[in-house]
């Protein structure tokens, strides 16, 4: 261990998450969305706080545009800054669902290893990992923000289903396919298979 870790001394308060937890009246839990760009991780995510918010659920997206505008702006999108991406937002989860939020995270994601790695560290009881799967040639078709353009013409390093891989999960919580189904669909199997999970 380095030398200065050694006088790192965690405090334990006197409010912790089980009395958040009962005055919240449901388990906090992250849902954890991964896909290509374009697949349609922030628009569900979205839908689905606006739904758990206004059945009075404490809500909280992180979404990667987002946090990459402010916390994560020093990281680019090589394997290790993705990996450190990754790091990050799993421990900032880790505070919300102490702090008794439901938290989404709306982020690419592509390593099954940073997957894994956020999955162990806030507990795998947790952990619902949702896998928006939606082939590239439909989100390239899509390409709201315009970058897969700019990827085919080079003008992007590093871009996630062309020049750098996307390790789709294998056994994700919770599959959803938004080139097939409408949204609406989408968010009812979401909703359908999350609150149960956060009932107490
Ligand atoms: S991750 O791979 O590190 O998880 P993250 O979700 O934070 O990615 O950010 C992805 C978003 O950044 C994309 O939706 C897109 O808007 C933007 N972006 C910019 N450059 C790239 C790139 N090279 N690859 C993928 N997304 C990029």
């Amino acid at each position: 261990m380095e030398d200065y870790k050694k006088n790192i001394i965690p405090h334990s308060y006197k409010i912790t998450q089980s009395d958040r937890v009962e005055r919240n009246g449901f388990l906090p839990k992250l849902v954890w969305f991964t896909g290509l760009s374009g697949s349609g991780k922030s628009t569900l995510a979205s839908g689905l706080e606006d739904y758990f918010f206004k059945k009075g659920t404490n809500t909280y997206i992180l979404d990667g545009d987002n946090i990459r505008s402010g916390l994560n702006c020093d990281l680019d999108f090589s394997d290790e800054s993705r990996k450190e991406n990754i790091r990050r937002i799993a421990e900032v989860s880790k505070l919300f669902i102490d702090a008794g939020v439901l938290v989404f995270t709306a982020f690419i994601s592509p390593f099954k290893e940073d997957r894994y790695s956020a999955r162990k560290l806030v507990g795998e009881e947790n952990f619902i990992e949702v896998y928006v799967d939606c082939p590239l040639e439909v989100c390239e078709k899509r390409d709201v923000k315009g970058l897969y353009k700019k990827a085919r013409e080079g003008k992007i390093k590093y871009f996630t289903g062309i020049t750098s891989p996307f390790e789709a999960p294998e056994n994700p919580d919770i599959q959803i396919s938004t080139a097939i189904n409408p949204i609406t669909d989408c968010l009812q199997k979401l909703i359908e298979e999350i609150e149960p999970k956060i009932s107490i």
